[in-house]
Formats: C-alpha cells, sequence, structure tokens
C-alpha cells in the first residue's frame, strides 16, 4: 500500500519509519529534513496536502507542535490549520485509511487517578490538549462524511526507555508509550480492520501494569498488542 507519513523527521516519525517500510510503500514528509525523510513540506495548507496525497491510500499523520504547554501561536499552525488540510484533502482525494495523532492530553481534564477509557469524550486541561479534540473532531468528520476510514492515536507518554519514577510523574509513568509499542499502534492503525462512518481509537500506551489509559475494544478489534510494561522492573 501507497502510505504518506508526515511528521518523518520528527521523534515518533523516525521511530515507526523503517517498520511501515518493512510493509509498505512508503512517502516520508517533514517541514525538515531528516534520516529517510522523501520531501520537505509545510502540511498548514489544503493544496499542499492535496499534491502530496494524489495517488496515496493511507495517510499518518503525526506532524504536530507536541508541546502541552505550548500557547495559541505556536499551536495554530501545526495543530489547528495542518490538521484541518490533512482532513480536508483526505476527503476529498478519497484516501482510504487516514491515522491522526491525537493525546491523552486531550483528556487531561479527568481526575489523575482515574484511567481513562476509549469511550470517554476529550475533556482536555490545556490548549495544546484542546488541540488535540479538534483533531479528533476533524477524524469525526472525516470518517461521517466520507469513504475515509479513521484512526485516533491518543498517545501517551512516548519515550525510548521507561521514565525515571524519581522524576517522572506517576501519570507519566503510567502512560508509557514504548518504542516497540508505538511501532505496533502505527501497524495496526494502517493495517487494522476499522468499520466505515466512526473514527476508532486506539490510546496509544504500553501494557503497563497500571496504566493511564484503557486498552479496549478498539485495540483487540484493530490488533494494537502492546507488549511493554513501565512496571516491569
Ligand atoms: N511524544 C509524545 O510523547 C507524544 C504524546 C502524545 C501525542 N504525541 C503526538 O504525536 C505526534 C508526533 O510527536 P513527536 O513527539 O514525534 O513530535 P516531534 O516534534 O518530534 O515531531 C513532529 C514533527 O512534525 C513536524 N512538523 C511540525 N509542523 C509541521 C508542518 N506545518 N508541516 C510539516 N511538518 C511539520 C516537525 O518538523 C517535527 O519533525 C504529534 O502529533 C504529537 O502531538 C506525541
Amino acid at each position: 500500500m501507497r502510505v504518506l507519513l508526515t511528521g518523518a523527521a520528527g521523534r515518533l516519525g523516525q521511530t515507526v519509519l523503517p517498520a511501515l517500510r518493512t510493509r509498505h510503500d512508503v512517502r516520508a514528509v517533514d517541514l525538515l529534513s531528516g534520516p529517510g525523510v522523501d520531501e520537505q513540506a509545510d502540511l498548514t495548507t489544503t493544496d499542499t496536502c492535496l499534491r502530496l496525497f494524489d495517488g496515496v491510500q493511507a495517510v499518518v499523520h503525526l506532524a504536530a507542535n507536541p508541546d502541552p504547554e505550548a500557547d495559541w501561536e505556536a499551536l495554530l499552525p501545526a495543530n489547528v490549520l495542518a490538521s484541518h488540510a490533512v482532513a480536508q484533502a483526505a476527503k476529498d482525494c478519497g484516501i482510504d485509511r487516514l491515522v491522526l495523532a491525537s493525546s491523552l492530553q486531550a483528556m487531561s481534564g479527568y481526575p489523575d487517578e482515574r484511567q481513562v477509557r476509549v469511550e470517554d469524550p476529550p475533556r482536555p486541561a490545556n490548549l495544546y490538549g484542546a488541540t488535540k479534540a479538534w483533531v479528533e473532531a476533524l477524524g469525526s468528520w472525516v470518517a461521517a462524511t466520507s469513504s475515509t476510514t479513521v484512526v485516533l492515536l491518543r498517545i501517551g507518554n512516548f519515550s525510548p526507555s521507561v521514565p525515571d519514577p524519581a522524576v517522572a510523574t506517576p501519570r507519566d509513568v503510567a502512560a508509557w508509550l514504548s518504542p516497540g509499542d508505538a511501532v505496533r499502534m502505527v501497524l495496526a492503525a494502517v493495517d487494522g480492520r476499522v468499520a466505515s462512518g466512526q473514527a476508532a481509537i486506539i490510546n496509544g500506551v504500553s501494557a503497563n501494569q497500571w496504566r493511564k489509559a484503557d486498552l479496549g475494544d478498539a485495540e483487540r478489534r484493530l490488533g494494537y498488542h502492546a507488549e511493554d510494561d513501565a512496571f516491569a522492573g
């Protein structure tokens, strides 16, 4: 399958790109250059996205400002405008599968001790989380109004190694997403079966014994089987 990966020069993009390339014909795009990046492009306009999506069956959209403390000016281009441009172009091009990076920050308004569920609606407690609720709304819009199937990734705390409990918050340990599970999550989101009409959600956390978010039905249906555990010692 021809897959377009955005945010390919970023931390998650660089982690998933080699594995995606073992299964699919991947075109890797980012504002910045980086290993394996095929093209530098700014995704804030629909015209650029329409050009990039020509002949593509699946889009994995990771490009964004990932800073939970970012202000409106810093969030507007990538998180608001580019997300819209990607969603509009996916609809217009008749892309088969659209995968959008959301965040567990979209759920940060729930009490810390509560395990959030796939079925829970977004409740952001910062502006970054609100832009991810916007991304989820765009995904729902595309799923409801086109033949494109949509998967939303509510990504937790992606980190190359288990967060050190001496410095990380309990939430950040419980929300850990390992590199291996990030790869498994993205492959499942691209290849898994998704019904049309409603966006499917994957909580992007590892198989942590105590986890900030559940690994529910959507994961089982899509085939995301997390393996790593931040509490395994
Ligand atoms: N890292 C985490 O723990 C985490 C947690 C939750 C959600 N996420 C989400 O996952 C995705 C990837 O996160 P990351 O940690 O790899 O971030 P990152 O900052 O390392 O990578 C994001 C990439 O997007 C690119 N980009 C930004 N604006 C762009 C634009 N207008 N056009 C094209 N490319 C643009 C950047 O150049 C960068 O390489 C983001 O959507 C982020 O919000 C990440």
